[in-house]
């Protein structure tokens, strides 16, 4: 038989959901095979029951014809498989090296390990599938991207032929999503199969062979990637139509509700990133900021949301400086911020999340009195906020980890829009929602643009940036070198200023 992995008629519970209801899926040896649906609808659970982290209720795991029994993770990594999973699991202190060995590291004839062999190994690796990783750097100094590839060389250095890769691409700026697309096609060479978890549908139409839809748990079928198209995938695992494009009329930009003069802030290593930037924005216009990953977007996020101190200059929200207050006091002042890390700044992933939707608010009434909690009016706001975001969750009751990736971002994204901040800033709001919940946010940023609110959209997504806003910033090394107008720009001329070239007559609309 041709399959080196079956799991057939897989069914795997969690209190109050059934995430895996006899599922089926076959991968082929040598295949990129995708695996496609909804927040939600079972895809992380099913990769985590092949990789030993839950046990199946139901069902059969084959690898290449034989029945096997994955009771944890070491048994799969020796059978073989290994998994790059949604949310990175390494230790930031330690080198590359140092993680990759952690656990099964080699040891001198004296016991002691081999640090130097292992070096040797991992750089041999890194080489064989063009993953330029430095074995000694630490883990706290590389790029999100290269820790990505970090977790590939682990992997591989246990032996994997199956990677599974859990919504790798999500975390990526485009040009790091070229390079990942190219490591999968020489691991495809050297013999290896993948297991691929995407939102994005133009990913599957270019890479993957087959693609294994889900919808709620249920399995639809597997289809060949060059049999159909971004649509007919959209609709399989929607189980609707999904329209792409975002509705939206004209903006009719009111009075100035931010202003950014000529601010100065530094990096967690003093380094000055944001360097001398002017931006405003009015109530009723979304601005995207577009640029490439590190030209000081995260530091200025950090500096407007009283994360990070800025150096110099002023921020004004409705003329009044807040500029380097606290960010309980810049979330008063009416600043909503969807996180770009979720983890680490949008969720308390123990508590509730119930508890989750108020997090800003709840020391104020309705939610308390005093210092008392009134958990009856907590769980009636989160419960509506649940139904109107279409956050999949059993119950508002269930804690926050349990849920999906993308309904904890649905969760965040429905507490601060609902909170009617002035300003919204939006960074990479819609990282690994699926299609429908997509099209679901524009809206909705784009009715909140409509009742009079200031948005600031930071994207990697230059569709997104394009789609949804009204004027497009350009950021490059610090600074707003360019602002267009989206209708009248297009993504060439956009990758030009991002990368720091002038274009003629950049900078002169609006
Ligand atoms: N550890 C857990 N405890 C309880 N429920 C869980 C747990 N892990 C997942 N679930 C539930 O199982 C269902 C499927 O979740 P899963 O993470 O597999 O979805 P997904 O397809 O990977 O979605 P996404 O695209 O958002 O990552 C969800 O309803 C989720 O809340
Ligand atoms: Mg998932």
């Amino acid at each position: 038989m041709e399959y080196v992995i079956e799991m057939l008629n897989i069914r795997k519970e969690f209190p109050g959901v059934v995430a895996n209801d006899d599922i089926t899926m076959q991968v082929k040896k040598g295949e990129i095979h995708a695996l496609l649906g909804e927040n939600g609808a079972g895809k992380s659970t099913l990769m985590n029951v092949l990789f030993g982290l839950y046990q199946p209720e139901k069902g059969e795991i084959r690898i290449n014809n034989e029945r096997v029994n994955i009771t944890n993770p070491n048994i799969a990594n020796d059978l073989g498989i290994g998994m790059v999973h949604q949310h990175f699991m390494l230790v930031e202190p330690f080198t590359v090296t140092q993680n990759i060995i952690l656990g099964s590291e080699p040891t001198r004839k004296s016991g002691k390990i081999d640090i130097k062999r292992a070096e040797k190994e991992i750089r041999e690796l890194s080489d064989r599938y063009g993953l330029k990783v430095d074995p000694t750097a630490k883990i706290s100094d590389i790029s999100v991207g290269m820790q990505q590839r970090v977790e590939i060389l682990k992997t591989l250095y246990r032996g994997a032929n199956i990677l599974i890769f859990d919504e790798p691409t999500a975390v990526l700026t485009p040009q790091e999503i070229k390079e990942l697309i190219e490591i999968m096609h020489a691991l495809i060479r050297e013999g290896k199969s993948i297991i691929l978890i995407t939102h994005k549908l133009k990913e599957i139409m270019e890479v993957c062979d087959r693609c294994t839809v889900m919808r709620k748990g249920k399995g639809i079928g597997t289809v060949d990637v060059k049999d159909t198209n971004v649509n007919e995938l959209a609709s399989l695992m929607v189980g609707r139509k999904v329209s792409f494009t975002t509705e939206k009329t004209l903006a009719n930009p009111k009075e100035v509700v931010l202003q950014i003069a000529d601010l100065f802030v530094k990096d967690t290593r003093k380094v000055e990133l944001v360097k001398g930037l002017n931006l405003e924005i009015k109530a009723g216009e979304i601005v995207g900021i577009a640029g490439i990953d590190g030209n000081g977007q995260t530091e200025l996020i950090e500096a407007l949301t009283g994360l990070t101190k800025a150096e110099s200059g002023t921020i004004k929200l409705r003329g009044k400086p807040i500029t380097n207050l606290k960010p309980r006091k810049v979330t008063e002042s009416g600043i909503g911020h969807i996180p770009q890390d979720r983890h680490k700044y949008g969720l308390v992933l123990d508590y509730p999340i119930g508890e989750n939707m108020v997090l800003q608010t709840y020391y104020k009434e309705p939610f308390s009195k005093g210092t008392i909690l009134n958990y009856k009016e907590i769980y009636k706001k989160a419960t509506e906020l649940i139904q109107e975001y279409d956050v999949r969750t059993p119950s508002a009751y269930t804690k926050a980890s349990a849920l999906s990736g993308g309904n904890q971002q649905k969760a965040i994204i429905g507490r601060e829009i609902d909170r009617s901040p002035d300003l919204l800033i939006a960074a990479q709001p819609t990282r690994g929602l699926d299609v429908g919940a997509i099209e679901f946010i524009h809206k909705r940023l784009i009715e909140e643009r409509d009742k009079g609110r200031a948005i600031l959209l930071v994207s990697f997504e230059l569709d997104e940036i394009m789609d949804v806003s009204d004027r497009i910033a350009v950021m490059f090394d610090g600074e707003v070198v360019a602002e267009l107008n989206p209708e009248q720009t297009n993504e060439q001329e956009l990758g030009l200023l991002m990368a720091g070239s002038q274009v003629n007559g950049a900078g002169e609309n609006q």
